[in-house]
């Protein structure tokens, strides 16, 4: 594959030992069995846990997937992959050719985080000063490129049992429901040229483009007037039109095609302004259309509406093949291995591949109605610990998740007996 960023996936064989030991970490789940009917419909979840915290919270996801996938009847296959630092470890590659060609021949793809760091004594980010090729990081660009995922769907929901846990004022957050629409391999991140040269002067000098085509900016904004027209209708284009040439083209055409959907009322607004709004009053947004540098910002910053970024789920989505459906929040390092995260983000993202990667809208319902149980039992995870409420770490959320999906399950420390 050789992506928008010129980058190559090397082709690498995954060591036997790697395999095994893939069997081993998933076997666990594979004995939940409660579905009310024999399973009828199959499916293939290529898992990739990657980095850090992504290990303590894919796990748990994968058993809220085959529970709730059960308890409608669907027999999910999940087999694991490496990425990021992990890959990197074990093959040199960030993403390994074997990674890729399973992750496009499964039906969905459900990823942790990359970013490998090595704790000693200090936090030590190992493999960032390596070659842009050699980056953890580059894993997510060449996946998203080799699947072709050129939509970002990150929604942004404050949960009424976690009001208390905005970082704004109880009655800003209140209420806020808000999906973001952000363009995935195109823009700042992908576009060319770019890299380093020397100018006159004999300065170094770092560049790449902001460009966006009228095409790319049709693709992403029909997603979302189609996404907005099923939600309350009201779509918010954010760019920066007066300054950027890509963004004076991405406004002509998202007005352009508003007049295919008279129903959806249009509104743009600048980068800045967007920002200040998310904070001043998100209730006014509905569904936000941005490209993929403003979205990363807007997401993060959104994130603090609902108080934490461990309660953020994404999909990623092409118009075709398997989308990736993965947490927000990135590997953290200096969470990772005290089972002290929040594994709802993953879950989250769980019901997300249901609904948009398989279609299956009651597998996903089940998800969120048990995630909003827990909550009613009042579990919280650090992160978004309250007076009154009941502190538990990553894993315990999970058995609390399962039993919220179907209380004859019975788990004990951990694990699924
Ligand atoms: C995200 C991340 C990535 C992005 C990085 C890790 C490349 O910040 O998914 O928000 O900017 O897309
Ligand atoms: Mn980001």
């Amino acid at each position: 594959m050789a992506g928008a960023l010129g980058l190559h996936v090397i082709t690498t064989q995954l060591p036997i030992a790697f395999i095994s030991a893939t069997k081993q970490t998933f076997r666990r789940a594979s004995v939940i069995r409660c579905a009310a009917n024999p399973p009828n419909k199959r499916y293939t979840i290529a898992v990739l846990p990657g980095d850090g915290v992504g290990n303590e919270v894919i796990p748990v996801a994968v058993d809220a997937l085959r529970l709730a996938g059960s308890l409608e009847g669907l027999d999910l296959r999940f087999e694991e992959l490496p990425i990021g630092g992990a890959a990197l470890e074990l093959v040199g590659v960030p993403l390994p050719e074997e990674t890729l060609r399973k992750a496009k021949q499964s039906d969905a793809v459900l990823l942790g985080a990359v970013g490998w760091h090595v704790l000693i004594l200090v936090d030590l980010p190992k493999w960032d000063n390596s070659p842009k090729h050699l980056k953890p990081i580059t894993a997510l660009l060449q996946l998203r490129a080799g699947l072709e995922v050129f939509s970002n769907l990150r929604p942004i929901t404050v949960f009424p049992q976690l009001v208390d846990s905005t970082y704004l004022r109880k009655d800003t957050a209140e209420g806020v429901d808000i999906m973001i629409i952000r363009e995935l391999t195109g823009g700042i991140y992908n576009a060319h040229p770019r890299g380093f040269t020397t100018n006159e002067q004999g300065d170094e000098v770092g560049f790449c483009t902001e460009s966006y085509s009228a095409s790319e900016v049709d693709h992403i904004a029909r997603v979302a007037f189609d996404i907005a027209k099923q939600r309350r209708s009201k779509l918010c284009s954010v760019d920066k039109a007066t300054i950027l040439e890509g963004s004076m083209l991405w406004r002509k055409r998202v007005t352009a095609m508003g007049l295919e959907y008279p129903e959806v009322e249009v509104s743009h607004l600048l980068i800045d302004t967007a920002a200040m709004d998310l904070v001043r009053y998100p209730r006014q947004f509905d569904t936000i259309l941005t490209g993929v540098m403003f979205g990363d910002i807007l997401s993060d910053l959104a994130a603090m509406i609902p108080g934490s970024v461990g309660l953020l789920p994404s999909a990623a989505l092409g118009d075709s093949g398997p989308g990736i459906f993965e947490p927000v929040h990135g590997s953290a390092p200096k969470h990772y291995g005290k089972d002290t995260v929040n594994p709802l983000a993953a879950v989250l993202s769980a019901a997300m591949l249901f609904r948009y990667g398989l279609k299956e809208e009651n597998a996903a319902q089940r998800i969120e109605k048990a995630v909003s149980d827990v909550l009613d039992r009042g579990f919280r995870t650090r992160d978004i610990l309250t007076p009154g409420t009941t502190l538990v770490g990553c894993k315990r959320m999970g058995e609390e998740i399962l039993r919220s999906l179907d209380a004859r399950v019975s788990v004990s420390n951990g694990s699924l007996v």
